[in-house]
């Protein structure tokens, strides 16, 4: 190794929010790179460990982290290192706990390496057949908020018919996946044909429709004969006010997310125009974050886990590559629907890990 290859690894780079965005993202503005010495073992108190950030979780919720409003978290400060959920390997532990080499969920942001107490970290099994970045997909938030949402106010019943927007990304794809599980006839609504293709032909979706076709509307209509006894919400706008006009008696709506909406500013947001069909329906229209069920954690990644030892449950990931300095453009692509499945930034492979034990 040359003597500039050792200073380079020295140092960490991390992204600080520089300013809020008024609408999308922007590369060079949004963020600011900053470099500072990566901390060593040295500088380890009892109780902690040092991270190395293997992967970074890209999720819709970070645009709204930027916004300053009240909200199910505080906002970013203006120069905070940017909020996010990673995968992590453990480089120096002063832990009894955990052990270096490990590699644990980590919730420590735009970072490449931090000393976090191990009271912070996650560390979990990852089941038969699985790999270690499904620990921030399948397993992580996003299969989470998936069996939560839909089991507790979904409340789906074999039989009925459970419509997903969103249906190919993260969260949405596994929605879809345990509604066919509990016996139900699944719509998924995403926006491609080879994101519909994915979910019919692959996960086994009854009806996949592309809602950006010029027939869309008609095709949601014909697709939802006998209305729509559960609508899971990750879009909002029109795609929910198309849902609510062919909702069924006493349906339940998952209020899960709005990324239709999230780079839109307050004023400009289009209200929903038909949300009288929540009286005349009598539905239960009802929001919740997937961080309410923490205490049940286990006992959903427990039996995730079994369907996808057991080859019921697929998942597809999207991984950008090319380190740190590709966050600020990879969020972007969950905007432009670039991704299948969990978009994930790889901020190092896992194998050019030294001592790496996967
Ligand atoms: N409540 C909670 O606790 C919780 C937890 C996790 C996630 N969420 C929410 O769940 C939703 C999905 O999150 P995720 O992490 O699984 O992301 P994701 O679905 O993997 O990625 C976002 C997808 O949204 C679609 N999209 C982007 N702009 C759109 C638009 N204007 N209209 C319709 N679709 C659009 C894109 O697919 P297309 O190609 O289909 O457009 C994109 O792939 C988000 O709303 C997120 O905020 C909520």
């Amino acid at each position: 190794m040359t003597l500039e290859n050792i200073n380079m690894a020295r140092e960490n780079k991390k992204f600080v929010l520089a300013q809020r965005p008024k609408t999308h993202v922007v590369p060079g503005e949004t963020f600011r790179l900053e470099k500072e010495p990566v901390p060593t073992a040295n500088d380890l108190k009892d109780g902690q460990v040092l991270l190395e950030v293997l992967y970074l979780s890209l999720d819709p919720a970070m645009r709204g982290w930027l916004n300053d409003v009240r909200s199910y978290l505080p906002p970013v400060q203006i120069g905070e290192t940017m909020r996010g959920g990673t995968l992590s390997r453990v480089i120096a532990s002063k832990s009894p706990k955990i052990k270096e080499g490990e590699i644990v969920n980590a919730f420590i942001g735009w970072t490449e390496y931090k000393i976090v107490s191990d009271k912070e970290i996650e560390k979990l099994e990852i089941p038969e057949g699985g790999h270690i970045t499904d620990l921030l997909g399948v397993l992580g938030l996003t299969g989470l908020t998936a069996y939560f949402g839909l089991d507790k106010i979904g409340k789906p019943k074999a039989g009925e018919t459970v419509v997903v927007s969103g249906a190919a990304g993260a969260t949405g794809s596994v929605v879809g996946q345990i509604a066919k599980l509990r016996g139900c006839r699944v719509v998924g609504i995403a926006g491609s044909e080879e994101k519909c293709a994915w979910l019919k032909e692959e996960l086994g979706f009854d009806v996949a429709l592309n809602y950006k076709s010029g027939n869309f509307k008609k095709e949601f209509a014909e697709a939802t004969p006998d209305y729509i006894d559960v609508y899971w919400d990750n879009v909002g706008g029109e795609i929910l006010e198309m849902a609510l006009d062919r909702a069924q008696k006493h349906s339940r709506f998952v209020m899960c997310g709005a990324i239709s909406g999230y780079n839109e500013s307050g004023k400009e947001t289009k209200g929903i125009r038909n949300l009288f069909h929540v009286v005349a329906q009598r539905i239960h229209m009802e929001g919740f974050i997937v961080f309410d069920f923490l205490p049940e954690y286990p006992r959903a990644r427990k039996e995730i886990g079994e369907w996808l030892a057991e080859g019921k449950l697929k998942r597809k990931e999207t991984i950008v590559k090319g380190g740190i300095e590709k966050a600020e453009y990879a969020i972007k692509d969950l905007f432009e629907g670039k991704n299948i499945g969990k978009l994930l930034l790889e901020v190092k492979s896992p194998n050019e890990v030294r001592g790496a034990r996967l």
